[in-house]
């Protein structure tokens, strides 16, 4: 009898059709069409993924079976899974379903040319079209004439940015090249007036920029070559074809210069193209590819419009394209190799020119991210070279940074003193968080003991919390008190001597801890101290046995009836009972006064310490031409890796793990001249406590056991 319902049940489940599951962005507005598609007799249903890279991870793990790519996303996967997936399908433009590529660069010269030499257009002008904002090219395709056709001497005295234009002005001369040439807006202007040859073109010379900016550019690189002002025009081969065909008269205007030194007629559907992309595809994975793309075929074409087929059509078909079956299911590598000129899948190589950029990672899966970053940013153009390096803690990367073997990584602002202090970093830039989103650092009470505090004269003999030695909160309560002359030692820099004057017993975390030498600017001994004697039981460690550690635990401190006090950055609570009954505490403001309202949210007057949230460190010691590289990189990371249609996320979980390379709440990175308040406030505070230097014989180098620090990530080492 069982035997029999087992086999029923088997044989339904296997007549019953299968489903297979699609990747879908969760970004943008889409819960429309995911939900349409689960739809009656549906063979399809949605995984929401981030990005192309969330895809192929989820393709990889058998949690999705196919997603639409484009050819760059194809070409990053490739490079980590070169096998198990199968294109079957290409979106092409319902125009052009004959066209092998979507995009294809062309130089353009005009008909009197007799050569097609490289050399003997020197000087001669080239009309770009530029990177204007709506400009949607990356800097692989943008740039692929110029980085060929140009010298390409170093200047190490230069950034990798202005040796290209300096290569640039050199060979070409006067030119149009509009828009923005380096991601920093100040330093655009600067090299815009430092090489104004490369402007001289353009038929408005002070914004450098064409006249008629019509498709991004590429009309007036051509209305340049044709009024002769520049005697090449480097162009998308389709506006070239809809200049040319929409010409009244439709006289020949233009040859092709070709990249093996010749001439060619210009004509459509054979161009000697010095860049070429092929279509978005559907890929899927090996092993459901072959029943699935039959199917998709079926589906796609189907004018039923008003089943899940619909849905289905509306998720993979957008805009003007059509879902063309290729001949036979290929491996994406076939896919990215066939019809090109390149025969290698390497990824591209770029000059070298001055150091490459090494980014210190904490662990596997921070390596992993970077590496897929290192990857996307090479396909996409962007210069100087990134690298990934893999320690196993936080304070092995200061180590590292501080030594020159690797270059940056990024820090929650907590660090921004041990960094500073122990390790001789800096800021390179900042990241941004939405909003003020709590950002400060507070003293905080219980509400109940609000008649014990008036003024800051009643923190003496009080008991406090910190979550951890050198931390941003121990700095910003150190700061407050050497201001206002609390102690008698005045503005000295005796953290421990001003700290044990003011309160009778408190938690410290790492205080006593070797691995923090460095920052002691103690005279004082060493040994036991009322600055643990709160932590006694777990012995002051900095480390997440010590439940008074961090955030968290200070708070615990209060709420435990262990200290009076505590200080803490609120950003950094992850306990979401607390962040919910904080109207059982009171903030004490940092000019002594209580907070009117309970809570932590109070107005920044109240606040001990503005701060920002985390920020990109390296060495105190780069020469401006290095950082002026890293912020570059960082930049361009940045525009093209955090909106909405990118290969991988910058600021977003990767492999289902947070944090990695910046934290989850950043939104986007901010120079560090900017003038922005918290930007300010942060900058004050390091300033002032980094006036304090070490003994130097504290200066013997620090173990890292910073298990710890690695936490604050919130990653396993
Ligand atoms: C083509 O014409 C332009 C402008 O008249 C001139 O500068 C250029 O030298 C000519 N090229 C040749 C090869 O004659
Ligand atoms: C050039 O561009 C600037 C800034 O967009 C504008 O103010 C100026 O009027 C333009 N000049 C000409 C000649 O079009
Ligand atoms: C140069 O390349 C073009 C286009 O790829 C081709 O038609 C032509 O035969 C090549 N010429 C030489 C000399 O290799
Ligand atoms: C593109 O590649 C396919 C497969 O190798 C080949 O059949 C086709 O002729 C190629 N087309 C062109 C224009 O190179
Ligand atoms: C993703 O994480 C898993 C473990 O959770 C690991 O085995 C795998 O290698 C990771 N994949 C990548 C691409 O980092
Ligand atoms: C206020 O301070 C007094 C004296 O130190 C102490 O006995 C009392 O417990 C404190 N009140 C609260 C609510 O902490
Ligand atoms: C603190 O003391 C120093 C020297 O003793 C004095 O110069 C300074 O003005 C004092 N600051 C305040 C806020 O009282
Ligand atoms: C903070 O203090 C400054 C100077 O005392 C004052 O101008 C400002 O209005 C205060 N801001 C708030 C939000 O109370
Ligand atoms: C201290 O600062 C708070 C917050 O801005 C303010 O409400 C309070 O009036 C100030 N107290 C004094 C004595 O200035």
């Amino acid at each position: 009898m069982w035997k029999f319902i087992l086999l029923a049940l088997f044989c339904g489940s296997f007549v019953s059709a299968k489903e297979y599951k699609i990747c879908r962005s969760s970004s943008g507005n889409n819960d429309d069409e995911c939900a349409r598609i689960k739809k009656g007799d549906s063979s399809v249903s949605c995984v929401k993924v981030l990005d192309a890279t969330d895809c192929a991870l989820k393709l990889i793990k058998n949690e999705v079976d196919f997603g639409v790519f484009t050819p760059d996303e194809l070409f990053l996967i490739y490079q980590v899974f070169p096998n198990r997936i199968k294109v079957s399908h290409e979106l092409r433009h319902r125009e052009r379903t004959e066209e092998i590529f979507e995009h294809q660069m062309v130089a353009l010269v005009s008909l009197n040319e007799t050569t097609g030499d490289l050399n003997s257009f020197k000087d001669g002008g080239l009309c770009h079209p530029g990177f204007v904002e709506t400009q949607s090219f990356n800097d692989r395709i943008l740039k692929e004439f110029e980085r060929s056709a140009t010298g390409s001497e170093c200047n190490e005295e230069l950034t990798y940015a202005e040796n290209e234009l300096l290569n640039l002005n050199k060979f070409f001369g006067k030119s149009c090249r509009p828009g923005r040439w380096v991601a920093d807006q100040t330093l655009d202007a600067t090299l815009k007036q430092k090489y104004p040859e490369l402007c001289a073109l353009c038929g408005n010379k002070t914004a450098c920029s064409y006249t008629n900016s019509e498709n991004h550019g590429h009309i007036g690189a051509l209305e340049c070559v044709k009024e002769k002002r520049g005697r090449v025009a480097y162009v998308a081969l389709n506006y070239a074809r809809d200049y040319v065909n929409n010409n009244y008269a439709k006289v020949p205007m233009f040859q092709m210069l070709c990249s093996n030194g010749t001439l060619k007629r210009l004509e459509f559907d054979n161009p000697c193209a010095w860049v070429q992309q092929r279509w978005s595809v559907i890929a899927a994975r090996e092993d459901s590819a072959d029943e699935l793309a039959p199917k998709l075929t079926k589906w796609l074409v189907s004018s039923n419009s008003d089943d899940w087929t619909k849905a289905l059509r509306d998720i993979v078909i957008r805009d003007d394209l059509t879902a063309k079956p290729l001949p036979k299911l290929i491996p994406h590598s076939v896919y990215l190799s066939e019809n090109r000129t390149a025969s290698s899948l390497d990824l591209p190589e770029y000059k070298k020119c001055g150091k490459g950029i090494h980014w210190c990672t904490i662990n596997e899966a921070e390596k992993s991210k970077c590496q897929w970053v290192a990857n996307a940013a090479a396909i996409f153009g962007i210069t100087p070279k990134i690298s990934c390096e893999k320690t196993s803690s936080y304070f092995e990367c200061f180590r590292s940074i501080s030594e020159g073997k690797t270059d940056i990584m990024t820090i929650d602002s907590h660090y921004g003193y041990v960094a500073r202090k122990g390790f001789s970093l800096s800021t390179v830039i900042y990241a941004d968080i939405d909003g003020e989103q709590s950002n400060v650092v507070l003293a905080v009470i219980k509400n109940s003991a609000s008649s014990n505090f008036s003024s800051l004269q009643d923190l003496k003999g009080k008991r406090a919390c910190f979550p951890e030695y050198g931390g941003i909160s121990w700095m910003s309560f150190l700061n407050v008190v050497r201001k206002t002359n609390l102690t008698s030692h005045g503005t000295s820099c005796d953290f421990k001597q001003i700290a044990s004057e003011i309160w009778s017993e408190a938690c410290v975390p790492g205080i006593e801890d070797s691995n923090y030498k460095r920052l002691q600017i103690s005279s004082s001994a060493d040994g036991k101290s009322s600055l643990c004697s709160l932590c006694s039981e777990y012995n002051c460690q900095a480390n997440d046995k010590n439940i008074y550690f961090r955030d968290d635990g200070a708070l615990k401190c209060i709420e435990n009836n262990v200290a009076d006090i505590a200080f803490i950055k609120t950003k950094n609570l992850n306990d979401f009972t607390v962040i919910a009954n904080q109207d059982q505490y009171r903030v004490l403001c940092k000019n002594g006064s209580l907070a009117t309202n309970t809570g932590f949210n109070v107005d920044d007057n109240c606040t001990w310490a503005i701060t920002i949230d985390s920020e990109v460190v390296s060495r105190n010691t780069n020469s401006e031409v290095d950082e002026s590289n890293i912020v570059e990189v960082l930049l361009k990371l940045d525009k093209w890796f955090s909106y909405y249609r990118t290969p991988i996320h910058l600021y977003k979980q990767f492999n289902n793990t947070k944090d990695l390379l910046f934290k989850d709440s950043t939104v986007s990175l901010v120079s560090k001249t900017s003038d922005y308040k918290k930007i300010q406030a942060y900058k004050e505070l390091m300033a002032e406590t980094e006036k304090c230097s070490p003994s130097s014989a504290t200066l013997s180098f620090l173990s890292a056991s910073l298990l710890i620090l690695s936490l604050i990530f919130n990653v396993v080492p």
